[in-house]
């Protein structure tokens, strides 16, 4: 039996709601086919945006979606994707199978996108090979009200009112892909081109800062001591490989025992030791809290589906990446002192995908569903939970055999989140509660006697949550019992 004790008036911070972020980039059939097809294509479509995916995307309330990459922003010339897209340029997409980008897809249609979703845009801007100038032009013509060349040219693509910006990323990954850079001289380029993100009118712009590749700790040093005052955010990235190898093969997204179910669920808990190694480094510089770390690519990255282009990072999404998607949220809460924003990687057709689409076909991964479950935590207060967690053993290898994380609404209402990561057993749970009366629970859980269950076009529907009755709550104590291999979401109200 584990015992919890949840005492609801003792709040730790709020949720906020962009650890629910999301994240599209120009890779493989993310932007074009995940989300766009044009508005000429026979897939039913607003815009030009499929409305399945559109759909399936509002029932999410997705706070925070960022583009337009990753690597790609750091070669995306943004003045390539305005205007009639007749006119647009071609270019090639060096990073992911070097294929051809026609710019169909651009600001204007990124930000419509956000507007249909009702979500915030998150814009990386280009370090790597863009100039200070373009990316001030750029700013200039999403946010700026009056007469100037750059909203003029706007008004004249056909958007009179400024767009509202909310987060811009100054560049990505610029230890790697976007320049390989020494954090020395990033932090002065962050220095120099962040100075011309300007705020225009009642825009306020939140600057994130390129921030550290996994425990990479100098770097997060240097950037916060060189111009920790001048951001807003400092991003992290660290993805779930199975095989833990970067450079060989990193496991079959599909095709897995219970060893690498382990060992996938183990990799995944390191980002806990992660946000605690660089939030150290940020206390230092900023006790305050004001600069948040922003988890802005997270997920597992596991072998390309066979057959498919190797620089499309397309791959399926099983049971196990629900538990991967259930852990990191989880985590996510309990640091949401200092963690203020996480985005999946990515949206549609890549990597850790919420949704997988055909032609016209779609469907929900696991990972969709845990989205689904978990967002009644967003926004609300973290609530301080006290357990023992049994040990899950392999071999000679122990990690938590749980994952639990607890939060109330601002009606009352007590949200619980429960993972089970043992492939075989039970977990069996009593939660005290304290500094609250409530008195019915409801709950959903998604899990499957197969590990590796995943969701396909003929099939699209065999891991799905259902209804969870189990769950007694009397007097106080609320007990229930999890199965192996499982994503609980309780209502207590
Ligand atoms: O998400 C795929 C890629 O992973 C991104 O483009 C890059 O930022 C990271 O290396």
């Amino acid at each position: 039996m584990i015992n919890i004790k949840l005492n609801a008036e003792e709040k730790k911070g709020q949720i906020s709601r962009h650890l629910y972020g999301h994240f599209a980039e120009h890779l493989g059939r993310c932007v074009y086919e995940g989300l766009w097809v044009g508005v000429d294509s026979p897939v039913p479509n607003t815009e030009g945006i499929r409305n399945d995916v559109l759909g399936a995307l509002k029932r999410l309330n997705i706070p925070v979606l960022r583009w337009p990459g990753g690597c790609f922003a750091d070669e995306y010339h943004w003045m390539d994707g305005i205007g009639p897209a007749s006119g647009r340029a071609r270019m090639i997409n060096n990073n992911w199978g070097g294929v051809e980008e026609n710019n169909h897809f651009g600001t204007h249609e990124f930000l419509r996108l956000c507007e249909l979703l009702n979500t915030e845009p998150y814009i990386s801007g280009n370090v790597g090979s863009g100039t200070v100038r373009e990316m001030q032009q750029w700013v200039e013509y999403m946010t700026f009200d009056g007469e100037s060349p750059m909203a003029n040219l706007r008004r004249e693509n056909g958007r009179d009112e400024p767009w509202s910006l909310q987060f811009f990323g100054v560049g990505n990954e610029n230890w790697g892909c976007g320049g390989n850079m020494r954090p020395e001289y990033y932090a002065d380029l962050y220095r120099h081109y962040s100075t011309y993100v300007r705020n225009y009118g009642g825009n306020k712009v939140y600057k994130i800062a390129c921030g550290p590749n996994t425990d990479h700790f100098h770097w997060t040093e240097v950037l916060m001591r060189e111009a920790g005052g001048l951001m807003d955010g400092l991003s992290l990235h660290y993805y779930t490989i199975p095989s833990g190898n970067w450079f060989g093969s990193k496991g079959s997204a599909t095709e897995f025992g219970t060893d690498e179910w382990f060992a996938t669920l183990k990799n995944t808990l390191y980002m806990e030791e992660l946000i605690v190694k660089h939030s150290e480094i940020m206390d230092k510089y900023d006790p305050e809290k004001r600069v948040g770390l922003i988890i802005d690519e997270w997920g597992t990255w596991c072998d390309v589906e066979p057959g498919t282009n190797p620089g499309f990072l397309y791959q399926q999404n099983t049971l196990r990446d629900a538990l991967v998607a259930g852990i990191n949220l989880n985590i996510f809460h309990k640091y949401c002192d200092r963690v203020k924003m996480a985005n999946i990687a990515q949206m549609v057709n890549v990597l850790q995908a919420l949704i997988l689409t055909e032609g016209d076909k779609m469907l929900l991964t696991p990972t969709y569903h845990v989205f689904d479950m978990y967002q009644v935590h967003m926004d609300n207060q973290l609530l301080e939970l006290q357990f023992d967690s049994p040990e899950y053993t392999y071999g000679d290898v122990s990690i938590p055999q749980i994952s639990v994380s607890a939060s109330q609404d601002s009606e009352g209402a007590i949200h619980l989140t429960a993972c089970n990561l043992h492939h075989a057993e039970r977990a069996k749970f009593r939660c005290h509660i304290e500094g609250a009366n409530n008195r019915q629970v409801s709950g959903r859980i998604l899990t499957h006697t197969s590990l590796n269950a995943h969701n396909t076009f003929e099939q699209p529907d065999l891991v799905a949550p259902a209804a969870f009755e189990e769950a007694v709550l009397k007097d106080g104590v609320l007990e229930f019992e999890l199965p192996p291999a499982s994503v609980l979401v309780l209502s207590l109200n």
